[in-house]
Parts: structure tokens; C-alpha cells; sequence
């Protein structure tokens, strides 16, 4: 392991471990998937919950995974192996690949759908429709045959040269240099929809807590957007767990990484919602609430072409910084398993993800027979992933480190031998042991009846 650790690619600073963490966890999720799921599930009950999930069950399980990570220095297969050299636990690995690769799958469509839409907002495209043409702009595009899969392929290619530029000068340096920015514009999206006429409406909306709302479904729907949200579940934070150095907190590194998460997706709702509601549209919109939603507010308010350029732009750095976390779970995997260069592991994933990135695009137009389990290719991707994937993902992530590993090795970890104090960890541990477990189960089981 001596030799394997000296040779192996690391983050260089604690700054850049949790920027390249939240560029992980920051994207899509929080801005195009939270604001709708939190539409759709009643507003702040929602949030509630998904606050507690954070809390009971992505802290400890994003903590687990990099310990497992940095202890075994490994990608997600072999790092199983490293840890229970006796067990089977490696083809776990196996499934989480293959999960890295269903999330990308679907994920390039939308960071796709982003590019265009910046583009068009930079050719000031939205402000001659009417609220239906942008609606009808908008499935026009979504299942049209070329054009998406045309932004999705340039999407894989700007991601592939991140990566093949290496975990520090590409994953860490990009990282810090577009997180802060990120935060800046979302920032200034805030401002401008909380200064918007009637814009209380939308924040109570957000911050009013309306408990009837919440039912089984809401809870797994919290669930599983915090695993998402996260980037938990399917071993993305055992691969970046992997390039972090021996010094670094890890238990401080995921608080850090889980507050700044959250506080981007709440921030997305701010902008968002006020301004929906200034304008009398309907909060309960599905996926398509920011590429239909949104565009109609910002021509109605002042300024709306800048707000829409930003605003787009914003997104697709975000999935930028957060495909990127994919890829490389993917890429650490068959360039060490299989022992090639990671300029052909890269290229190898590229293409598989190109083809099936086409497909889940198409699912959506043309190639509506693209179906599996009566849903299009594209959703079913969307909630295999959500829904089933990453809470088991992070369910076996718990049992294996709470019940196969030794209690020393975890506490080793945590402590960095010793070095720091160990008043949390018990708590860490029980939950980790007994509660995350347990939970997953209950919200699974309940769902599935
Ligand atoms: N967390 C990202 C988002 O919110 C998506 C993501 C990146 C992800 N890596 C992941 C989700 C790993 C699950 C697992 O958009």
C-alpha cells in the first residue's frame, strides 16, 4: 500500500479537497432537480425533511465513503478488496460503475440541454415568444433528434479534457476556480428575485411549513434527492476519498461539503420560486421548470437577457464540475483494473457514454420505443438512479463499513491516528451501524408496497 500511495494522483490543498467535493455535489441537482422536487412536495415541509436527511444520512454515509476511500486508496472496485480482502464485497464495486455510468447517461442530456440554452440566451432567443411558444420551443428541442445529442457530445468532450488533465490540474484546479464564481452568480440571481413585486409570496411558500404534505413518498423523495444532491451512494466520494491526503479532517470535510450542498440548493430555490410566483406560474412544475419556467420570468423582469445568460451559464458549470466526478469513477476503474492509460480509459468511456447518452436523449423523441419498464429511457434512468441505486448504495456503503470493518480502522481514520479528538465519532458510528441502515430500509420498504 506504501508504494501504491506515493505513486498515486492526489489533491494538492484542503481548499482543493472540498472544492473538488462540492463541484461534485453542486450541480444539476441543486438547480434544476431540487427546485422541482421541492415544487412538487409542498415546499418547506420538503425541505424540512430533506434538511434531516442531510443531517441523519448523507453526513455519515459521504463520511463513510471517504474513509473507505482514503484508507484503501483505491478505485470503487478494488478499494472493497483492499478492506475485506476475503470478501465479495468488490462486486458492489462493480454495480457502482455501473451506476456512475446510468446517472452520466442521463445527466450529459440535461448538461446538454444547458449549453443550449445558454446559447440560446445569448442570441436573446427568448424574448420574442409568447409563455406557450417557450414551452413548445422547449419540447421541441428536448425531442429532437440532432440537436440535444449534438450539445450532449460536445458536453462529454469538454468533461474528457478536464479529466485527462489529471486530478489536480484538472478535477482540483477547475474546481476552485468555478465554485466561487458560482456562488457569486447565484447570489446575484437571489437578490434580483427577492427584490422582484410580490416576491413574499414565493418565500413563504419556501420557508412556510405545511406538515400535512408530508407522506411516505415525500420522505424517499428527500431521500433520495439528498444521496443525489450529495454525490452519495455509488462510491463517486470513495474515488475523490481516494486522492485525499492523510492530514486532511475528513469528518470536517464532510460537514463542510454537506452545508455548502445544501446552501446551493436552498439558494437555487430563492432564486427561483420568488420570481415564479411574481409572475402568477405555477410552482408545482416538473423537470421542466427551469428551461420553461424560467426563461418566461426573465423577459418579464428587467435586465432579463443578462439574468438568463448568467443564469444558464451557472448551470452548465455546474454539471460541468459535478460530470466530472462521474467520469473519473469511471475512468479510475479501467485504467487500473484493466491497466491501460487513462487517456484510453477516457476515451473508451467517452464513446459508451456518447452512444448511450444518444439513446437516452432520443427515448425522448423519435426513439420512443427506447423504453424500459413502460418509461422512456431518459426517466427511467432519472429514477432507477434516485430511487433505487443510490439508497441502496449507500445503505450497503454502511453496512460494510459499520459491521465488515474494524471499529480501530474506522476510528484510525477519523482520528487521523489519533491525531484529532474523538468526541463525535461514537454518534457517527451508531448512526452509521445502526440508524442509516435502518432508515434507508424503512422509507425503501414502505415505498415499494
Ligand atoms: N451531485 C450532483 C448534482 O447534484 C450529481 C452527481 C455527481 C452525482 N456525482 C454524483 C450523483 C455521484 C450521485 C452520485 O447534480
Amino acid at each position: 500500500m506504501e508504494e501504491n500511495q506515493q505513486s498515486r494522483a492526489h489533491f494538492g490543498s484542503k481548499f482543493g479537497v472540498v472544492m473538488a467535493a462540492v463541484g461534485s455535489a453542486v450541480g444539476l441537482g441543486n438547480i434544476w432537480r431540487f427546485p422541482y422536487e421541492l415544487g412538487m412536495n409542498g415546499g418547506f415541509a420538503f425541505l424540512l425533511v430533506y434538511l434531516l436527511c442531510v443531517l441523519a444520512l448523507g453526513i455519515p454515509v459521504m463520511l463513510a465513503e471517504l474513509i473507505i476511500g482514503r484508507r484503501s486508496r483505491s478505485n470503487v472496485f478494488s478499494s472493497f478488496k483492499v478492506l475485506s480482502p476475503k470478501g465479495k464485497w468488490h462486486y458492489l464495486g462493480i454495480a457502482y460503475v455501473v451506476a456512475a455510468f446510468v446517472i452520466s447517461s442521463f445527466y450529459f442530456v440535461v448538461a446538454g440541454w444547458s449549453l443550449e440554452y445558454v446559447y440560446q440566451a445569448i442570441t436573446d432567443q427568448f424574448s420574442s415568444r409568447s409563455p406557450l411558444e417557450l414551452s413548445q420551443a422547449f419540447t421541441a428541442f428536448s425531442t429532437d433528434a440532432f440537436r440535444p445529442i449534438f450539445w450532449t457530445i460536445i458536453f462529454i468532450f469538454l468533461t474528457a479534457i478536464v479529466i485527462l488533465a489529471g486530478v489536480q490540474k484538472g478535477i482540483e484546479n477547475i474546481s476552485k476556480v468555478l465554485m466561487p464564481i458560482l456562488f457569486v452568480i447565484i447570489i446575484v440571481l437571489c437578490v434580483r428575485s427577492v427584490t422582484l413585486p410580490n416576491a413574499s409570496e414565493g418565500l413563504s411558500f419556501l420557508f412556510y411549513p405545511d406538515f400535512s404534505k408530508i407522506n411516505s413518498s415525500v420522505v424517499l423523495s428527500a431521500l433520495g434527492q439528498a444521496f443525489f444532491s450529495l454525490s452519495i451512494g455509488m462510491g463517486c466520494l470513495i474515488t475523490y476519498g481516494s486522492y485525499v491526503k492523510k492530514d486532511n479532517n475528513l469528518l470536517k470535510t464532510s460537514v463542510e461539503v454537506s452545508v455548502l450542498d445544501t446552501l446551493v440548493s436552498v439558494l437555487a430555490s430563492v432564486a427561483i420560486f420568488p420570481a415564479v410566483f411574481s409572475l402568477g406560474i405555477n410552482p408545482a412544475k416538473g423537470p421542466e421548470l427551469v428551461f420553461i419556467t424560467l426563461p418566461n420570468v426573465f423577459m418579464q423582469i428587467p435586465g432579463g437577457y443578462v439574468w438568463s445568460i448568467l443564469f444558464f451559464l451557472l448551470l452548465a458549470l455546474a454539471a460541468l464540475t459535478s460530470i466530472i466526478s462521474l467520469l473519473e469513477v469511471i475512468t479510475a476503474y479501467v485504467s487500473e483494473e484493466f491497466k491501460v492509460k487513462r487517456r484510453t480509459a477516457v476515451f473508451v468511456a467517452s464513446l459508451l457514454l456518447a452512444l448511450s447518452s444518444s439513446l437516452c436523449s432520443l427515448s425522448l423523441g423519435e426513439g420512443s420505443v427506447l423504453k424500459l419498464f413502460g418509461m422512456p429511457l431518459f426517466n427511467f434512468f432519472d429514477y432507477i438512479s434516485a430511487k433505487v441505486l443510490m439508497p441502496l448504495g449507500g445503505l450497503f456503503i454502511a453496512i460494510f463499513l459499520g459491521w465488515f470493518c474494524s471499529k480501530k480502522m474506522v476510528f484510525n481514520e477519523l482520528s487521523n491516528e489519533g491525531q484529532l479528538k474523538t468526541r463525535v465519532y461514537e454518534l457517527f458510528y451508531f448512526l452509521l451501524r445502526y440508524f442509516v441502515p435502518i432508515a434507508i430500509l424503512m422509507v425503501f420498504i414502505n415505498e415499494l408496497r
